[in-house]
């Protein structure tokens, strides 16, 4: 089929940034300690200053919170702990009056054991319902394959009531849906179709590259105590067949922007989900920048990322998508650590720097809650601290089994730890941050004191306001272009720190050049680079000049415009 798109084909998800909040740990509007609607609802006039006009809200729908809100027990109820059905009505229609649009995090890949779905499925073999789940005998006594969940454990949970085992990629409370059922895909679109017509601007979809498993479930290779889950899931033969399903029924019947959480995904695979005629979803989120820094099992290692390794990666999706899908852009989300405690070192300086590496990208850029302050890791102490059950399992699994020792591990996870990402937002220098006036029901970072947004909004060289240049930049008529729209090329791919890159469009050339290291480095702008006027763009350090031969200062940023 001839493709009928370029990467020029103007969208307003690509112009526009996303913002995403993790409800839990954003605002606070009643002193239960955890964030709420009308938390959010409270604090949209600070998104508006930021310059954003899409949100993706992470799960807010009824659910026993096992995985904070991934695992649902009722898609089309509010978690109680989050306000009501109004409120979110209510929210809905204050962010469309202030020009900001809302995505909802759609979980399908798998419901809450306590879905009602899963509680009529588990009551006998001959409910009507038992082949929503995915349900096997056992083989030998044993799990009907090696496969891993990814959160600890196999990836099968033994049921005593009806003597079968049933699947769960994530934990034994997450139960995976079967997809192969018309019935389960007739449910989840029409539940989606009620969101749809609430008036929602879209959906980031969960897991959606393990809807369907490998044929007949087969044993995968062993990578520690299990085969991951996600080679048996990731990219199986009919997950295409089902977005294009879904896309007929649902999504091309509305205004919608859909972006996919599509673990393991390629640059083959993405085109597929990602693809320019929009016949599954507008984007598709890849993580292999972000596992890096992975050790031979996983995650829990203090591997650092190494800075050729980043700017391989990013290039081959930035030259492979384009004019063919879009990229989602991403360094941050609840699921990683901050940014700043992984490529930068805390600073303010680094936080510019590593944001900008980003935001000049091709592609729509996501900044995660308190990304836009600089917000660090946290100082977590014992196992006792965390919340994620990713981490509790981790650290039960590996040091029971002797795998890994207490504190050598402890230490991976203080910085690999999703729940980085979970504690609370910093709004100022009051008791908790101004998150809450209870007990939060995470820690907050104690550094609140002098990172939080309060401090920043009243600081003009601020990350924030950094970041709210950026996000302004690309919607200034004179730069959007080439800034959302422009080709990308990377230079001097081999530098040990220096992250440097070419955007084009319309006879303008963006130079972006980040010095991703807390030393000063030098850097010689390429020959077949040439400008008659060199005009700044933005940068974190003031009137820097453009020379062929550069001296960059500890995590400098710069970008201009040659002509
Ligand atoms: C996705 C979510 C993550 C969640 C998991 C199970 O990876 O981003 O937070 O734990 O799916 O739903
Ligand atoms: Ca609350």
């Amino acid at each position: 089929m001839k493709r009928s798109f370029e990467s020029a084909v103007r969208q307003q998800w690509k112009e526009n940034v996303v913002y995403q909040i993790y409800p839990r740990s954003f605002c606070d509007s009643n002193g239960d300690g955890v964030g709420d609607l009308n938390g959010i609802r409270s604090r949209l006039g600070y998104l508006k200053e930021l310059g954003i006009h899409i949100l993706w809200l992470s799960p807010i729908y009824k659910s026993p919170n096992y995985d904070n809100g991934y695992d649902i027990s009722d898609y089309q109820a509010i978690m109680g702990e989050f306000g009501t059905m109004e409120d979110f009505d209510a929210l809905l229609e204050e962010a469309h009056r202030l020009d900001i649009k809302i995505i909802m995090d759609l979980v399908v890949n798998h419901t809450s054991d306590e879905h009602r779905w899963f509680v009529e499925s588990r009551s006998s073999r001959d409910n009507d319902k038992r082949d929503y789940y995915i349900w096997r005998e056992a083989v030998d006594g044993h799990e009907p394959n090696n496969w891993g969940s990814c959160f600890s454990g196999s990836a099968w949970e033994w049921d005593e009531n009806t003597g079968m085992y049933y699947l769960h990629c994530f934990s034994k409370k997450q139960p995976d849906l079967n997809w192969e059922n018309p019935k389960v895909r007739d449910e989840v679109f029409d539940m989606m179709t009620w969101w749809c017509e609430k008036g929602i601007d879209g959906f980031r979809m969960d897991a959606i590259s393990m809807i369907s498993k490998k044929e007949g479930l087969p044993d995968g290779p062993t990578e520690g105590l299990y085969s991951p889950c996600t080679y048996g899931a990731c990219n199986g033969p009919h997950v295409h067949e089902y977005l294009q399903e879904m896309n007929r029924r649902v999504l091309s019947k509305y205004d919608l922007m859909t972006v996919g959480e599509t673990g393991g995904v390629t640059v083959e695979e993405a085109k597929k989900y990602a693809n320019a005629e929009g016949t599954e979803l507008n984007m598709a989120f890849q993580f292999e920048h972000v596992e890096l820094d992975d050790g031979p099992d996983g995650k829990w290692y203090l591997n650092p990322i190494s800075i050729p390794a980043l700017k391989k990666n990013l290039t081959k999706w930035q030259k492979e998508l384009d004019g063919v899908a879009w990229n989602p852009l991403f360094f941050c989300n609840h699921d990683q650590p901050r940014v700043v405690s992984r490529l930068g070192d805390n600073s303010p300086h680094s936080a510019k720097c590593i944001a900008t590496v980003l935001h000049f990208m091709q592609g729509t850029p996501y900044v995660y809650q308190g990304e836009e302050l600089g917000m660090t890791n946290c100082p977590f102490g014992s196992i006792e601290d965390y919340r994620d059950i990713e981490s509790i399992n981790a650290y039960r699994e590996l040091t029971e089994t002797g795998l890994r020792e207490r504190s050598e591990l402890l230490g991976c996870i203080a910085y690999k730890s999703r729940d980085n990402a979970r504690t609370p937002m910093q709004w100022d220098d009051s008791p908790n941050a101004g998150f809450t006036t209870g007990r939060p029901w995470i820690m907050v970072n104690p550094n609140y004191t002098t990172i939080n947004a309060a401090a920043e909004l009243a600081d003009p060289d601020s990350v924030f306001h950094y970041y709210r240049t950026l996000i302004a930049l690309r919607q200034d008529s004179k730069w959007s272009d080439v800034i959302v729209y422009g080709h990308y090329d990377l230079l001097a791919p081999e530098h040990e720190t220096v992250f440097a890159y070419t955007r084009q469009k319309n006879g303008i050339t963006l130079l972006v050049v980040c010095n991703l290291s807390a030393r000063a480095q030098t850097f010689s702008v390429p020959k077949n680079i040439r400008w008659n006027s060199a005009e700044p763009v933005t940068g974190n350090v003031p009137r820097a000049e453009l020379t062929r031969e550069l001296a960059l200062a500890p995590w400098q940023a710069a970008v201009w415009a040659l002509t």
